[in-house]
């Protein structure tokens, strides 16, 4: 097979007979055999039975048969024909069918499978933080009241026994919206603690008082891992007859083993704010347990959480109420302190950081 016609020797006339029929035909049915995808087979059938395929040039080539051979070599190509196209058809519905379960096998949805997460939105831990205090007062009785973050002076400072002239006022970096006028004009500032709202309320409603008034404060100052420029106190009241000292320190205990765990103790201190007298700040305790751990990851045993006394009567008198009749007690919280001694959160700008990864751990 040397000659230079072995690499056309496919598309060489080759002499026709029955022989070389049932050779093509026997060669497209094993060929047939190996064929598994459509593409493949679309290939096999070009290649016999297409119009430039094996079994078609036979057909053309027929006349070049001797004359007495010719039926029976045409009838054995029709033949093959037949037998091929009928085989095509059977595997080509073969293929098809396998395609469709495969198909079916990968797109098939296995319901027992766990779904995909759905990301869930969380509350800003101040906002959890705000809900937990006032849910523990309100189930002692008292009512929550929300008021203005624009506030006046009078309210912020006056009605609080904070004249102008006194110097308790620089305890209070303030934010003033604008200064006092000549013609009466009452000037507006970012309210400095929520205390503003214990005027609001006993002007507006008789004793016996007791809510809890949780809301954003302002201060003027500069911001470090403990101060934050703006910030949540929640601010409480109770006025009535024969409110005492008694009822101020059973009500913050409560409140204090609710927040911080059955075991807590507290400790009053002497503070001085001037809307109370007597005033306090209050601690809570965070002493070692006997493997030498502490409740609160601070090292100190006990962590002052929020300044109260009892109402001073120039307040009382100043919403009109009769001090002689009615004492009650006060006390102001910050929300973010609370929640930064009960979570472990080291630094409060991390509140309003609008760090999502910060926030969605609580
Ligand atoms: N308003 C005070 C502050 O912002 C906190 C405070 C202290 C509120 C004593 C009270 C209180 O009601 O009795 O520093």
């Amino acid at each position: 097979m040397g000659s230079p016609d072995h690499f056309n020797q496919r598309v060489m006339v080759t002499p026709i007979s029955t022989k070389r029929v049932e050779d093509v035909k026997s060669d497209a049915l094993n060929t047939l055999l190996h064929i598994s995808d459509l593409d493949s087979l679309d290939e096999w059938r070009v290649q016999y039975l297409g119009r430039k395929g094996q079994l078609t040039q036979l057909l053309r080539g027929l006349s070049s048969a001797p004359e007495n051979d010719r039926a029976q070599i045409g009838a054995a190509a029709n033949i093959a024909k037949t037998v091929l196209e009928e085989q095509l058809r059977l595997r080509e519905a073969d293929l098809k069918a396998e395609h469709l379960s495969g198909v079916v096998d990968r797109e098939r949805i296995d319901v027992t499978l766990p779904g995909l997460p759905v990301p869930e939105g969380k509350l800003h831990p101040t906002t959890r933080m705000v809900r937990e205090i006032t849910t523990a007062f309100a189930s002692m009785g008292f009512q929550i009241e929300e008021g203005p973050e624009i506030e006046y002076e009078r309210y912020n400072f006056d009605m609080l026994n904070i004249p102008s002239d006194h110097p308790a006022r620089d305890m209070w970096d303030t934010l003033w919206i604008d200064q006092a006028r000549p013609d009466g004009y009452r000037p507006l500032l970012l309210r400095t603690h929520t205390s503003p709202m214990q005027a609001r309320v006993m002007e507006n409603i008789d004793p016996p008082v007791r809510v809890v008034v949780p809301g954003k404060c302002y201060r003027y100052e500069a911001t470090d891992s403990t101060h934050e420029w703006h910030f949540y106190q929640v601010e409480g009241l109770a006025v009535g007859e024969g409110i005492t000292f008694a009822d101020l320190k059973g009500t913050l205990y409560e409140f204090a083993r609710r927040i911080f765990g059955e075991d807590r103790k507290i400790r009053f201190r002497c503070d001085f704010f001037p809307f109370v007298e007597p005033g306090v700040d209050m601690s809570i305790s965070n002493f070692k347990d006997k493997d030498g751990n502490r409740p609160i990851n601070r090292d100190e045993d006990w962590i002052e959480i929020l300044g109260a006394g009892m109402v001073h009567p120039k307040v009382l008198e100043g919403v009109g109420y009769d001090p002689d009749r009615y004492t009650g007690f006060a006390f102001g919280m910050g929300v973010e302190r609370i929640a930064m001694l009960k979570y472990g959160i080291d630094d409060i700008r991390l509140f309003y950081s609008n760090n999502t990864q910060f926030i969605s751990q609580f």
